[in-house]
């Protein structure tokens, strides 16, 4: 099993350019089932889900073939099978994504429920309620969601849960609707740049959607969807983890191909710890001054601070001259990170879905254990920094979510070493 090896301690310089989003790119895989003809997504990134998916889909029936340089061909050749089964939702939960167009365009959809996960409990009930909207009837069978519909009619219907908007159920429920007949009005549709991506790439497909990046979206069903060319926007939490990289080790480091207006809560926020963050040209600067002020974050869906980012935020608020204190409003037991990064010799009270981040001068290296993809990159910037040898083990986590990430420390200075041992316990 991989693990890394950081050597802490070197302030990261240079340049680093950033992927496809994959969270842009998993969903809009997912709608290539809705189309008739070649898809062809450039800037997707090499990601361990992104595989899956592709394997999801080749089971579903649509060839995949790569070339270089991130661009994906994929084309429907086959609509027989409508089963995403267990083993490839447990290791994915994103091949929920499939459900919504499976309904769409195949009538039916048998999609294994996905479990728990690390992050905490995520339920899919309002993807559900959404689609039953649309006219599906929904039925759980040995552990699949069986979803049926002889026709999708197009309708109001209000997506909003206890935890805001669900950012994949808007792609589920748009990619129904799009094939729908009639008006689809989704109200409090979640706002994620994401989404407006999907939905960018479904009308270039010949969709008819309106109010993507707003709480309401409006669908225009159309008969069918073609084949198109795409472009998917850049990852903004890998940015995001990057650009604390460069905080959190006192560095100076440019990003390249990656949109600073899709992270504005961040800045703000590293703004206001003492981070410098500007734009020169399409490349942005980050430099940070050596004392690292305290402050306060809470998660909330986009516009707000992204959850996706809280752990690593948590990671550089553990060297700051003072008390921070980090809020979770998304998932409220996010928080594996924070027994791992005391190991560290980090100060760290969680008290219900906060964490009272007592800053410390340094942290000291240790064998740390990573146990979901973004608290494996906050254990990760904080052996940049530790003192010492630090190893994050099972970085298959990391692989999940972040193409090359070693590779990308090291162009940038950092001492971390991919290796692996035969077996772990
Ligand atoms: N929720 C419900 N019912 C639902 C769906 C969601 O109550 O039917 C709740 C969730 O439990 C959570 C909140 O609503 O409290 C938001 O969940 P959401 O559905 O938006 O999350 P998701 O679509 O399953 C996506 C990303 C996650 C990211 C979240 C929040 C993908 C493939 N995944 O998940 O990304 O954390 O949105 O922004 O887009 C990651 O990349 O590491 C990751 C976990």
């Amino acid at each position: 099993m991989d693990y890394f090896q950081i050597s802490g301690g070197k302030r990261l310089r240079g340049t680093v350019e950033i992927n496809g989003a994959k969270n842009a790119a998993l969903p809009i895989m997912a709608a290539t089932i809705l189309c008739e003809g070649e898809v062809v997504l450039h800037n997707v990134p090499d990601l361990a889900d992104v595989r899956t998916m592709e394997h999801l889909l080749n089971k579903l029936g649509v060839s995949t073939s790569h070339e270089a340089g991130g661009t994906v061909r994929l084309e429907v050749k086959d609509e027989m099978n409508c089963h995403a089964d267990y083993d490839l939702v447990r290791r994915m939960r994103a091949s929920i994504c499939t459900m919504g167009p499976l309904l769409a365009k195949r009538r039916k959809a048998q999609v294994s429920m996905p479990g728990g996960c690390a992050i905490g409990d995520r339920p899919i009930d309002l993807h559900i309620a959404g689609l039953q909207a649309l006219g599906a009837d929904a039925e759980l069978v040995s552990g699949d969601m069986v979803l049926k519909a002889k026709r999708l009619t197009g309708t109001e219907l209000f997506l909003g849960g206890p935890f805001g908007s669900t950012v994949t159920g808007t792609a589920n429920i748009l990619m129904a609707s799009v094939l729908a007949e009639g008006r689809t009005v989704i109200e409090s549709a979640a706002c994620e740049p994401e989404v407006i991506d999907l939905a960018n790439f479904l009308n270039a497909c010949g969709a008819q959607i309106s109010g993507q990046g707003s709480p309401r979206i409006t669908v225009e069903g159309v008969k069918e969807l073609s084949g198109c060319e795409y472009t998917i926007i850049p990852d903004r939490i890998e940015a995001g983890t990057f650009i604390i990289a460069g905080a959190i080790t006192n560095g100076e480091i440019r990003l390249k191909r990656c949109r600073l207006e899709h992270l504005l809560a961040v800045v703000d926020r590293l703004r206001q710890v003492g981070v410098n963050i500007e734009r020169e040209g399409d490349e942005i600067v980050v430099s940070s001054s050596r004392r690292l002020e305290p402050t306060t974050i809470t998660s909330q869906p986009y516009p707000g601070f992204p959850t996706d980012l809280q752990a690593q935020m948590t990671a550089l608020l553990c060297l700051a001259d003072g008390n921070s204190m980090v809020t979770e409003k998304i998932y409220p037991d996010r928080f594996m990170h924070v027994a791992e990064l005391n190991r560290l010799g980090a100060k760290l009270r969680k008290e219900g879905p906060t964490v009272i981040v007592q800053g410390v001068k340094r942290l000291i290296g240790a064998p740390v254990m990573a146990s979901d993809l973004r608290a494996s990159a906050a254990l990760l910037l904080a052996g940049l920094v530790a003192k010492g040898e630090t190893q994050v083990n099972r970085v298959y986590h990391i692989d999940r979510g972040y193409e090359k990430i070693e590779r990308k420390l090291r162009g940038l200075g950092a001492d971390i070493e991919r290796l692996n041992r035969p077996t772990e316990e």
